[in-house]
């Protein structure tokens, strides 16, 4: 069997950029609206240092405004909640995102919680993901929107009847992955580490979406020959020269010889959450002021 096409995530997610750039800018032209969004980092975890910092550049890049907060790891519940609703009350902010994890004194759900719906461009709160399950107007997860278009690259529009299996089911990736795919009337499971032999279930799969967090956990022999797989893991390994390397969560040279196509890593799903969350600001800003949503 010929080797399995890249899906090119870095690719897809300019061309998004690119949408969201030219969508802003007519806002800004028609409405004079500039979408906000202000990305909130507590503590000084490094991985989430360099994604917020990302984030803050394609935000400037695509014309919106890009607000960090930063605050120290000693940062109290009741402060964070303090900034979450000035934010709310900010006519400026369109978007507010609290970068996670968060320190052990806060219990992130409850920051969630306190984030305004029409803001919460993560789509984590409750008010979102009850939206999202009900197939109403919900901002939905970036991450899992962002592989739903890398999905839809490789298999076309339509995803209807496909076998979908997503390993993996937490609140970020999986369970709304879960969602966005029934919504395409896909099949779908979700499987994850209580579930007995892995390799079967994944094996089922027309369309495998992994999002464990384990480096290189799926195998050649986990994959339906011709299966579109999509790797949400970003790992870090170590390497002989020191250096360390980052890998998905599939075996990918491997995974290459068996799959008809997939994303690798870096350059698969990561620039497309960053991509994804411009989109979800430009929409909460349209939303919020009643004027229409582009199609992003
Ligand atoms: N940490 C890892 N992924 C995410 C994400 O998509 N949003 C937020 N807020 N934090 C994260």
């Amino acid at each position: 069997m010929s080797e399995a096409r890249l899906i090119d995530g870095k690719a897809v997610a300019a061309r998004l950029r690119a949408t969201v750039a030219t969508a802003a800018a007519t806002l800004k032209a028609a409405h004079g609206v500039v979408p906000g969004l202000a990305a909130v980092l507590v503590g000084d975890d490094p991985a989430s240092q360099v994604y917020v910092k990302s984030k803050t550049k394609a935000t400037d890049d695509a014309g919106l405004k890009g607000i960090t907060h930063r605050l120290p790891a000693s940062t109290s519940e009741a402060e964070l909640l303090r900034l979450v609703a000035q934010l709310n009350a900010d006519e400026a902010v369109d978007g507010i995102l609290v970068q996670l994890p968060l320190p052990k004194q806060i219990d992130a759900q409850r920051i969630i919680e306190a984030i305004a719906p029409a803001k919460d461009v993560d789509g984590f709160h409750a008010e979102n993901v009850g939206r999202l399950w009900s197939g109403g107007k919900a901002l939905v997860p970036c991450t899992p929107y962002g592989c739903l278009l890398l999905a839809r690259e490789s298999l076309g529009k339509n995803l209807a009847g496909a076998e979908a299996v997503i390993l993996g089911r937490s609140n970020i990736v999986g369970k709304p992955m879960a969602a966005l795919l029934l919504g395409e009337h896909c099949t779908v499971t979700v499987a994850h580490s209580r579930t007995r032999d892995l390799p079967a279930v994944a094996r089922r799969a027309d369309l495998l979406v992994a999002a464990v967090g384990r480096p290189e956990m799926v195998r050649a022999d986990w994959i339906k020959p011709g299966a579109t797989v999509i790797d949400v893991g970003i790992n870090r390994v170590a390497t002989p020269d020191g250096k360390g390397k980052l890998v998905g969560d599939v075996a990918f040279a491997e995974a290459q010889r068996v799959a008809g196509a997939i994303t690798p890593v870096p350059g698969g799903v990561g620039p497309m959450t960053i991509a994804c969350l411009l989109r979800n600001t430009l929409v909460a800003a349209c939303r919020r002021r009643g004027l229409p949503e582009p199609t992003v």
